[in-house]
């Protein structure tokens, strides 16, 4: 894939923790991000709030919005950045929506609370990534982000050091994962193989929250040397 080109990108449930913070990186980029909801006004008030924070550093931009269904039709990149809980019925809602060969990633991170702490909750087909390659067969799955925190995605411009474990099958929708994490300042993008490694991807998120706790570090990340 060519390294410049500029992708439309999708962000199912763009409007919480996660989907701002990459939604205003990518824009940075020179992306454009459209930001989903399940409900209209919800999409176009944060796609306005978006607008309003980037403008001190890109006026002319402008985040596009609208409802799940409707956004993730325009897409080269479809973001699912909702919990766990709502991503089968979302997956089976928008199934019909997402254009065969689109890039879908899942920056998702199943997890319980236990007497002894946060969990890992993955699902019995192996983990939430795995899970929506079941459910969008016509899509090109691709895991990143569980590691990432969301506040410092928020934190533009600051660049936000770390490293992004990137799995998938399809090597071209890797690569190109690849690519929208070099396109946020530090950050490294590492080649983590099949998708079913998205399972240990998916554990470490809740390991990093329970220990980013104990030690005073609400954003901790990942870095492999
Ligand atoms: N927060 C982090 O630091 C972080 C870091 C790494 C990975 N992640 C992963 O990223 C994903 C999103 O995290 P988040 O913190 O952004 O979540 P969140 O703020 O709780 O929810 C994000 C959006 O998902 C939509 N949503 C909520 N429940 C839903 C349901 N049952 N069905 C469909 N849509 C629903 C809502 O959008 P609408 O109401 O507008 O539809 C909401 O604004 C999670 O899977 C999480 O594991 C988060």
């Amino acid at each position: 894939m060519m390294r410049s080109r500029k992708l439309r990108i999708a962000l199912v449930g763009g409007t919480g923790n996660q989907g701002p913070g990459l939604a205003l990186r990518w824009a940075l980029a020179g992306h454009q991000v459209l930001i989903g909801s399940r409900r209209a006004e919800k999409a176009e008030r944060v796609a306005r709030e978006l607008s309003d924070t980037l403008r001190p550093l890109r006026a002319d931009y402008e985040f596009g919005h609208g409802v799940n269904q409707e956004v993730v039709g325009e897409a080269d990149v479809v973001v699912f950045t909702i919990p766990f809980e709502g991503l089968r019925p979302t997956c089976e809602a928008l199934k019909d929506r997402i254009r065969p060969g689109t890039v879908v990633l899942s920056p998702v991170a199943p997890m319980k609370k236990t007497k002894v702490g946060l969990m890992p909750d993955l699902p019995p087909e192996g983990s939430a990534a795995e899970l929506m390659a079941n459910l969008l067969p016509q899509a090109k799955v691709v895991s990143a982000f569980q590691t990432v925190s969301a506040s410092l995605l928020r934190a533009i411009p600051e660049p936000i050091e770390g490293d992004v474990v990137v799995c998938g099958d399809d090597e071209g929708a890797k690569e190109l994962v690849m690519e929208l994490v070099e396109d946020i300042p530090n950050l490294r993008p590492l080649d983590g193989g099949p998708l079913a490694y998205s399972r240990v991807l998916e554990a470490l998120t809740p390991l990093l929250i329970s220990m980013g706790k104990r030690i005073g570090n609400p954003n901790l990340g990942v870095k492999f040397t």
